[in-house]
């Protein structure tokens, strides 16, 4: 598969009314990590210009625009703009590409969010070109909030075939995560078999089917490592703070992250 075929791939799997209902939520943290990271910066950012990117189905919308003086939406998918303005008609959100930002003034928002691990969603070169998109709308001292899976966590070994329970609150959602993985693994093994060939790797990195949306998406994997690497290049610095998902505990170069899915990152514009 080409850098065409994953970004055709996911616009048709987010086109979908069975994914758009899996990221339909309120004002709900993704997990601790997102949380604690939004903790860490609230009060560098608190009435400051917020830029939202991969906006979705609006669920960073009430626990963003409060914050700020002037918050703005965007998503490549005409049908999640459509929907995040049927739940917040008055929010300025629109239809735009983080690889791009072109239509945002420079040095402008004090927060640059891509939360849900949605730059994963592009190859690793578009991948660059959105830290740069992003490195000129922030003011001096920005901070681009956002979250990218581990490639060297649980997520990048999951497997059609492997049941995986994520932190169930009792026995009984214990059984229905499991239930429901049994259920979905038909389509979750054709779907992996479609795509899994499609990837990319390359040092500290690969493009690889995510278990999201039955394997319905190809997504970008790095090592905190490597992505450390990438922010210091971009022009952002390269001791980011850094959170895990599932606990909300800072982890840094040198940390065990073998069972951390994804990270939540808030790298400062140098
Ligand atoms: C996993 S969803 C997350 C949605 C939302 N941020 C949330 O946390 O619930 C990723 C979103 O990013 C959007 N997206 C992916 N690549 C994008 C790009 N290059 N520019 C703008 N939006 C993008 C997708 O359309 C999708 O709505």
């Amino acid at each position: 598969m080409t850098i065409a075929g994953q970004e055709s791939l996911n616009r048709a799997t987010w086109s979908k009314v069975s994914a758009q209902r899996d990221l339909l939520r309120g004002a709900e943290f993704t997990d601790p990590g997102e949380r604690a990271a939004l903790e860490h910066v609230v009060t560098h950012v608190r009435g400051r210009p917020i830029l939202d990117l991969g906006v979705g189905m609006g669920r960073t919308v009430p626990i963003l625009r409060p914050l700020a003086s002037e918050y703005r939406g965007v998503d490549f998918l005409r049908s999640m703009v459509e929907a995040s303005l049927r739940a917040y008609p008055d929010a300025s959100i629109a239809v735009g590409d983080a690889r791009s930002l072109a239509e945002y003034p420079a040095a402008h928002f004090a927060m640059v969010v891509f939360s849900y691990n949605g730059v994963d969603a592009v190859s690793a070169s578009d991948r660059r070109l959105v830290f740069r998109a992003v490195r000129r709308v922030l003011a001096p001292r920005g901070v681009f909030f956002f979250s990218t899976l581990n490639i060297d966590g649980p997520s990048f070994r999951e497997r059609p075939w492997k049941i995986r329970v994520w932190s169930p609150r009792s026995v009984l959602g214990y059984g229905r995560q499991a239930l429901r993985q049994l259920v979905g693994a038909p389509l979750d093994l054709v779907n992996w078999m479609k795509i899994r060939r499609g990837g990319d790797r390359g040092p500290g990195f690969a493009v690889a089917p995510l278990s999201a949306h039955h394997y319905g998406v190809l997504a970008h994997y790095t090592s905190l490592d490597r992505q450390r690497q990438e922010l210091d290049e971009e022009g952002f610095a390269a001791d980011p703070v850094v959170f895990d998902n599932a606990r909300g505990a800072r982890v840094g170069a040198g940390s065990d992250t073998r069972d951390v899915d994804w990270f939540h990152i808030v790298a400062t514009r140098t």
